[in-house]
Order: structure tokens, then sequence, then C-alpha cells
């Protein structure tokens, strides 16, 4: 039995049906509350059901989907889970139109942000402010490409020491409102690679990620803060290249999706049979979202799917995806951690530099230059000083740390407009940023009110601590007894990253045949024979990777595949695969059963 906990942190997934855009295409599904019906390939005779927790049929709408799947959880992030949303289905299915929208008919990133600021701004208890911050990247062909710049270059992942996958120099922008989003998000999202197909006017030829990270700080003391993230993910869909018409460069960018689609596919598999090697690795997809499958992030899977008839083979491949990605167990746990710091950062300029801002009680969303609004003035004490001093020369070592440590791994080019590989530092929970003047560097901190900020500056300590004396200081003694108390070196939580593990592929109450409807007998061969041809293209495709997508086809029988073709020229039908002795008669049989294949016997009179 499974435990609660397991139940809860299990990924949720949900289908949504796009309407028949096709009429005169017959419909391969039929949908219901929770669950979903369609014919069975294997046998027609019979459906085969998928159980979901919600399916949004044809009719339903942008906010049905965003109000009944997304919006009841965000509040996790508020508590400082990581979470992730993620869209996948095939080519033209509708995951772009399902993330983002249209501007009459907004989808579920534009609506989450709103929600995200509104909650901000409604927080009225006056503990925490907020910091929202974005990053927005593509992978097209393999390669991280940063859309928040103008810049094609491949960036590189990396991991640090507490398992957190880092996109290093991958810029990240602050925004204060819901306008400043849109003003950065929409030009970003041109920048993406889109064409024109025979299934989408456009299709995305790329992943993408949207991440926005959260940071909630204690107005008081021990003044934690945890940084949150929410990445909304818009796969690109997989694509049968006989149908979408792709050929040359689309073909290479259609081989790349399918690849990495199938490292996903992999992956789920690894995780829910409890493999110990999972291949995160094997894509960079799989690499970036490795949190949302058996990782420690929350995950929220949205499978769409068209209904024509000629989408049957794709509909089967998403919903089976779906169904498998349901038995994963994630293990969401809170991150509660210290403020980042820049390893690029220069610690030998670094200086400490008292500016006194005004107090506000307010919760703000707003940068680090605290320009709020507030009636009393704070400043430091000799014992913010003295900390100061301490936190100054911890933040030195660490950052040459770390900077030495990028050193070694070829990667200490600097540069100061993005704000990419960022480690986490837990040098003490009053620090608030380390900000880059035009000669020096000045390190920032919040002794008890975020929107108080004060700044050090070492040579003008002993100036400052005669100011300080003839200030008014209206501070609560409790709080200051907190500061001198607090433990500036806190070991950072190590976070275990765990899966359950589950041997059977599917349970009974996933999958329910039931002999209900009996197929038309037109239809049935029509799907046959459009799945086989799909199989035969690729087949024939000029590139290996195509290949290697079929199932039991590794690189061997791979390179015997191509050879052959090469040799002898395309594949006419599939069951000229027997023309290979090298494969074995044996082998053929199995492809083709693992393949959802049926021989064709004027096929097979000529063929063997
Ligand atoms: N639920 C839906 N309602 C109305 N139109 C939709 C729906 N889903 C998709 N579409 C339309 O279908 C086309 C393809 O959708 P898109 O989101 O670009 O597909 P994908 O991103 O899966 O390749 C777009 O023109 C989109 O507006
Ligand atoms: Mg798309």
């Amino acid at each position: 039995m499974e435990s609660k906990s397991a139940l809860q942190n299990r990924v949720e997934v949900a289908v949504r049906v796009r309407p028949q855009f096709i009429e005169a295409d017959a419909c391969c599904v039929t949908c219901k509350k929770d669950s979903l019906e369609m014919v069975n390939h294997r046998d027609y005779t019979q459906n085969i059901k998928y159980k979901f927790t919600t399916v949004f049929d044809a009719d339903s709408t942008q906010d049905d989907v965003y109000k009944t799947f997304v919006a009841p959880k965000l509040d996790k992030v508020f508590n400082g889970k990581n979470m992730s949303v993620l869209a996948y289905g095939a080519t033209g299915t509708g995951k772009t139109y399902t993330m983002i929208g249209t501007s009459d008919k907004p989808g579920i990133v534009p609506q989450a942000l709103r929600d995200l600021f509104q909650t901000i701004e409604t927080a009225t208890n006056g503990m925490h402010t907020y910091r929202m911050k974005l990053s927005f990247l593509e992978i097209y062909n393999e390669k991280v490409i940063d859309l928040l710049i103008v810049s094609k270059s491949d960036l590189q992942i990396w991991e640090d020491t507490n398992k957190n996958i880092i996109v290093h120099r991958l810029s990240v922008k602050e925004i204060a409102s819901y306008e400043e989003f849109e003003s950065i998000f929409l030009p970003a999202m041109s920048q993406r690679t889109t064409v024109s197909s025979n299934l989408n006017s456009h299709s995305s030829r790329s992943h993408t990620i949207l991440m926005v990270i959260i940071e909630k700080t204690q107005v008081y003391s021990p003044f934690r803060t945890s940084v949150s993230k929410i990445q909304f993910v818009d796969l690109a869909g997989s694509e049968n290249n006989k149908l979408s018409g792709n050929k040359g460069l689309r073909m290479r960018e259609s081989s790349c999706i399918n690849k990495s689609l199938f490292v996903l596919h992999e992956v789920v598999d690894a995780v829910r049979s409890g493999q110990k090697r999972i291949p995160y690795r094997d894509s960079k997809l799989t690499r970036l979202l490795q949190d949302s499958f058996g990782g420690r992030s929350s995950a929220l899977l949205l499978a769409t799917i068209a209904p024509e008839e000629r989408c049957y083979y794709n509909t089967y491949c998403t919903l089976n995806f779906a169904t498998k990605s349901k038995k994963i167990v994630n293990n969401p746990a809170p991150c509660q951690e210290d403020h980042a710091c820049d390893p690029n950062l220069n610690v030998d300029n670094l200086q400490l530099d008292v500016v006194k801002e005004p107090v506000s009680s307010d919760i703000s969303v707003g940068n680090a230059s605290g320009n709020t609004s507030g009636s009393s003035i704070a400043s430091p004490t000799s014992v913010d000083l003295e900390y100061a001093r301490e936190l100054l020369q911890v933040i030195k070592e660490r950052s040459r740390t770390l900077r030495t440590t990028m050193e070694k791994e070829n990667h200490s080019e600097k540069n100061k407009e993005t704000t990419g590989g960022r480690y986490i530092s837990n040098t003490g929970n009053i620090i608030d940023s380390i900000s880059k003047t035009e000669n020096s560097e000045t390190l920032r901190l919040c002794p008890r009110s975020s929107s108080s900020r004060v700044t050090f500056d070492m040579e003008k300590q002993s100036h400052n601590e005669n100011q300080m004396s003839n200030n008014t200081l209206t501070r609560n003694a409790g709080i200051l007894k907190n500061i001198e108390n607090s433990t500036p070196l806190r070991p950072i939580p190590t976070r275990k990253c765990h899966s359950e593990i589950r041997k059977r592929r599917y349970s009974e109450t996933d999958i329910v045949v039931s002999d209900s409807s009996k197929d038309d007998e037109i239809l049935i061969k029509h799907r046959h024979k459009t799945h086989k041809n799909h199989i035969l293209c690729l087949l024939n495709s000029e590139n290996k990777a195509d290949i290697l997508l079929l199932h039991t086809v590794g690189t061997r029988r791979a390179n015997l595949i191509y050879n052959w073709q090469q040799k002898h020229g395309p594949f006419q039908k599939v069951e000229d695969l027997y023309q290979i002795l090298d494969l074995g008669e044996k082998y053929v049989s199995t492809f083709m059963h693992r393949n959802f294949l049926h021989f064709d016997e004027e096929n097979m009179d000529s063929g063997c």
C-alpha cells in the first residue's frame, strides 16, 4: 500500500484534447471527466481506457485548465518548494497554446505570473519580503540557448555540490511587476526557433524552459531566505517526418527532438523501475528536467493530444507516456537556502559601505536598492559592524574557493552582465546581496528588515561609528539580541533524492481493456498503414539517430539497417528487413511485434 506522502508527491498528470481541425477525419478518442478511451490497435474489437486526474476535452477553456490543474498548486512555491509544469505531446496538439496562449486567451504562464504577483501584493502579514526573477532558455539541436539575450552560444550545464543543476552564464532578470514580466518575456518568446510545417504553422523546433525564481525573506530574525523555482516547460513535439514533410535541417532538428524525447522516456522507465543508473545525462533536456522526474521538484504534466484518426499513433504514444509518468514519485523537499554568492565576484575589491535607508513594514517586491516607502531610519550598531566584518571575511574566502574550482574546470571567464553559474553560500542570513558598482563592489546587508537596507564600507567605518553614536536609534532590543545570537555559518542541509521503485508497467486501474466497441475495418487498415509508413520512414532515414528511435534497435542494428539502405536503396516495405541476414529471422519477428506492426500477407509473399 502506497503511503500518503508518496501519493501526494507523484507526478500529477492531466490530458487535454484539442478541438478537431480536420472534420473529414474520424475522431479516435472519447473523453470522460477523468478517463479517456481509444481503440486498441492490437485488437480492434477492444478499447483502451486510460485514467488520469483530469481530462480536459475539446470544449475546455484556457481558464478551465489553469484554474483546475495549476492554480491550486501554486502555493507550494510560496512554501519554498520547487515546481515544474510541463506540456508534452506531438506537434500541433496545443502545447504552446496551453502554456502561453494568446492575448485574449492567455495560457498557464501568463495566468500563473499574474497570480504570483497578486499573491505577493496581497500578502499582508508583513512577515516576508519577496523578489521574483526570470530566466528563459531553449534547447535547440542539443544546444542550450539563452533567450533573454541575443546570443546563440551553447551554455553549459553544471551540477553543484548540492546536486543543484545550474546553467552556467544563463541570464537572470529581476521582475517587479506583471508588466515588467511581459516586457521581458514577449520579446524573448519571439526569439524561439519556430518554423511552419504541414502539421503546425508555428511548430516549435526547440524545448523551452521558463524559470521563475521566488526569493522569500523573513523580515525578522533569523532573516531566512527560501529560494524556490517554478519552471514552465513547453516541450517540442515528437514528429512523424513523413506527415510533417521534414527534410534537411528540419529533419535534423526533428531527430534531435525525437532523440531527447526518447531519452525522456528512458528516464521515466528507469525511475519507475528503480534502476540505479538513470540516464539523465544522455540529453540536455533530461539533465535540466532531472528534478522533475524522480527529483526534488513537484511536477505537473499536461499531455496534449489531437483527436483525429490520423494522429492515432502519436496520441497512443502520448497517453502511454503520460500513464508511465504518473507513477513517478518525487521528493519535493523545501529548499531553505541562504543568499546566493556569485563566484565571479572580485572579492578583493569588496568593501563595506554604510548607507541608511528608510524602514518600511510593507511587503515589497523590488530590487535591492530598496526603494520603499517608510517613516523611520535604521542605522547599524557596532555589533552589526563586527558581524559584517566577519561575514565579509567568510564571503571572500568562499568566493575565492568557488573561483578556484571554476578556474580548474576551465570556466573562469568573467561575465558581469549575467548572474548565471550561481552557487549557494551559507554565509549567514543577513547578507542581502553583493552589488557591483563602477569602481568597487559592495556588500549589502539587511540586519532587521529587508526594506531597511544597510551597506557598510570598511574604509569609512570609524567615521560611521562616530556618526552612529549621534544617531537616535529606533531599534528593538529583542531583535538586536537575536542578531547577536544568530549563527552565521549554518551548513546547508543536504536533501535526499529518492524515487519509488515500481516494477509493473501498468496497474489494472490504469488501463482497462473493454470489448464494448467494434471498429470499422477500413479505419483499422488505414491506421495500420499509417503507422507502418511511419516506421518505414524511420528505417529509410539518412540519420542514424532516427533509426535508433525504433524499438529494439541499438547501435549495431542501426548500423546494419543504415548500411543496407545505403547499399540497396530505400526499404520498400518493413518486411524487407528479412533481407538483412545478420539481423536474423527471429529478431525481425520481435521487431515487428515490439514496434506494433502486423505482417501483411502480400508483403510476406514477396518479402521472404
Ligand atoms: N485547445 C485549443 N483550442 C483552440 N485552438 C487550439 C487548441 N489547441 C491548439 N490549438 C491551435 O492549434 C494550433 C497548434 O497549436 P500549438 O500550441 O502551436 O501546438 P504545439 O505547440 O503542440 O505544436 C495553434 O493554431 C493553436 O491555436
Ligand atoms: Mg509549440
